[in-house]
């Protein structure tokens, strides 16, 4: 199991970067989670980064062989996928828009992470995310510009399956829209969203509970 160094000092800390474009190098997606990771790791020297790529790894689909593991206490992969997150004190998820979704390998592994008892809870007023403390950001990559209209099915989706297991204390956002127009936009939007990583890097705000930097 990973553990996290950020009991010993709260100035280290666990990244964990979940890469998810099946344009590997090429996706966007990829280029800005790594530009980010990096910016991070320069901010937080003293860190340790560990990289799930949910494409080259593929996790296999969520099913009763599956449940079957997890009630036999046999289920490894699951298992280590929970240890990532809980060990992580910021967590970088890539994902991509394929048709008006997140890649299929993505949700595979919110399947694996969502578990009864150990990320969330089923409380008398509903359910409780039982990950806490951690920071957050996805970089959400599109062809088109969907971010505020109803063909942004992902951001929804995203926030629920986050905030259902305790990922949405303090989560961040970066679009990177329009990649696929033609004209400036592309261009434009990967120079924002560089912008915002360099805001990132240098914002020395701490979230007041948990000392990470603050949304921004
Ligand atoms: C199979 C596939 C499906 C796509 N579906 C959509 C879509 O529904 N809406 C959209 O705006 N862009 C769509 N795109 C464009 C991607 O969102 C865009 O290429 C983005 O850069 C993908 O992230 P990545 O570069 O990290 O892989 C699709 C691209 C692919 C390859």
């Amino acid at each position: 199991m990973t553990t996290s160094p950020n009991t010993q000092n709260n100035m280290q800390k666990q990244i964990l970067r979940i890469e998810a474009s099946i344009s590997g190098d090429k996706g966007i997606s990829t280029q800005i989670t790594r530009e980010l990771s990096e910016a991070l790791q320069n901010k937080y020297p003293d860190n340790a980064l560990i990289v799930r790529n949910v494409i080259t790894d593929a996790i296999p689909h969520f099913d009763a062989s599956t449940i079957g593991h997890i009630k036999d206490g046999t289920a490894a992969l699951a298992d280590a996928l929970i240890e990532e997150v809980q060990a992580a004190d910021i967590i970088i998820i890539a994902a991509p828009m394929y048709n008006f979704s997140v890649p299929s390998q993505l949700t595979t592994w919110f399947d694996h992470i969502a578990r009864a008892g150990v990320t969330f809870q089923y409380t008398s007023k509903g359910p409780v995310g039982l990950l806490k403390g951690k920071k957050v950001y996805v970089v959400s990559t599109r062809g088109g510009m969907h971010k505020g209209k109803a063909s942004d099915v992902v951001t929804p989706y995203l926030n629920t399956i986050l905030g259902f297991v305790g990922l949405d204390e303090d989560l961040k956002t970066i679009f990177v829209e329009g990649l696929n127009l033609s004209g400036d936009q592309p261009a434009q939007a990967i120079a924002q969203a560089r912008q915002t990583i360099k805001t990132i890097q240098a914002n020395k705000t701490t979230h007041p509970s948990t000392e990470k930097e603050a949304v921004s």
